[in-house]
């Protein structure tokens, strides 16, 4: 997708062909500036750090350390000592294991010589796989779009409301929710985004970014406006993304996530979530139960981070000092309120059978 007319992926190699770059979405939406990762400490801290975020771009980088550590030394001892680390960083994003596993399987089998090659080739592949696997995202949500479209008058907006970032900066290019909302966009369908401003991180300030880069219509509401705008007709369709979808069809995803499924079923708006098969964990059943919540610094609740005036960046304390803070990353919707799962390979209701009929390959099932 585009800044200021020029296209970028959220992560691509350098014409060194052994660096790794990223945008540095710390920095976003105020300032675009590209970091440099040579080093696996380099990549892990990224991701930790959330230089880089987002379930599929996670995974894109892990997959990018492990090649940049082959490129430090090849030995096996580096080679688990690299997934150790990179595997460690994000805890609830299924796609940073699915990648390093991708990698690890391949390289351990691999002559030492060709290791550095092989995984920059699979880090590259899995890096514009997951391109693809979000445009064809992006054509079956939009064929959902289109359906609500139809039942309004033509010169009626369709309403969106989506939580966090699941847009090109959450992926490598195009997003997840947010594919589908850029091709009814460019169709010439009259969308709007409701954009959950996502405390405490503000993923929605990447989210109208992205959206204002495009040109969709789009207003930022505070996290708790969501029930609010349902209850009064406001909200054509909820449309997220996922870090981890359980093989009965929950999903974990942003913390909120939950709340907005809950007010949507009480309100009878359609509550959609958008999934690349990378982000399936068919291990999990029961999401509430087994999938890890990534919790974070106190910090990130007890302060907000922004840009004065004059352009200096500053965390802005908000709470009396010294106040305990919790800070979970993610919640569990359970599938008994998602109304369907855009995947690559088409839509599907959230549940075992609805899963199974896409990803019969994946599932282990017969
Ligand atoms: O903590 P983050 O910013 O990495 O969380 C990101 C999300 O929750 C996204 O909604 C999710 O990864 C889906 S993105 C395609």
């Amino acid at each position: 997708m585009k800044i200021s007319g020029t296209h970028y992926r959220s992560v691509w190699l350098a014409d060194d062909g052994y660096t790794v770059e990223i945008l540095d979405q710390t920095k976003l939406p105020f300032e675009v500036q590209i970091i440099q990762l040579r080093t696996l400490q380099d990549a892990a801290t990224a991701i930790k750090e959330m230089w880089v975020r987002g379930a599929p771009l996670i995974g894109a980088v892990a997959a990018y350390g492990m090649a940049l550590a082959m490129h430090q030394e090849n030995s096996d001892e580096n080679l688990r000592q690299a997934y150790a680390i990179l595997v460690k960083t994000r805890p609830t994003a299924i796609n940073l294991k699915w990648a390093l596993d991708r990698t690890y399987q391949v390289l351990e089998n691999s002559e030492h010589s060709q290791r550095e090659a092989t995984a920059y080739r699979i880090a590259n592949e899995i890096a514009d796989e997951d391109v693809e696997l979000c445009r064809k995202i992006g054509e079956h949500g939009l064929q959902m779009i289109q359906c609500i479209a139809a039942t309004k008058p033509s010169d009626e907006t369709v309403n969106i409301l989506t939580h966090c970032n699941a847009g090109w900066l959450a992926t490598v290019d195009w997003g997840t929710a947010l594919a589908p909302i850029y091709m009814a966009h460019d169709a010439g369908i009259k969308v709007h985004v409701w954009v959950d401003e996502t405390r405490p991180r503000n993923q929605g300030g990447l989210t109208a970014f992205e959206l204002g880069s495009h040109g969709v219509s789009h207003t930022l509401i505070a996290d708790n406006a969501g029930g609010h705008l349902m209850q009064h007709g406001k909200v054509d369709l909820c449309l997220v993304g996922t870090d981890r979808t359980t093989a009965r069809g929950d999903v974990c995803n942003k913390i909120g996530t939950y709340l907005k499924a809950l007010a949507a079923k009480a309100n009878q708006v359609p509550f959609y979530v958008a999934l690349p098969s990378p982000t399936l964990d068919f291990t999990v059943w029961d999401g509430v139960k087994e999938i890890p919540i990534e919790q974070r610094s106190g910090k990130e609740q007890s302060h907000t981070y922004g840009i004065t005036p004059e352009g200096i960046r500053s965390w802005v304390n908000t709470v009396p000092p010294g106040t305990s803070c919790g800070n979970y990353a993610f919640d569990v919707t359970p599938a008994e309120l998602i109304t369907g799962l855009i995947t690559e390979r088409g839509i599907c209701d959230a549940s075992a059978e609805g899963l199974q009929t896409l990803f019969p390959d994946l599932c282990g099932q017969p």
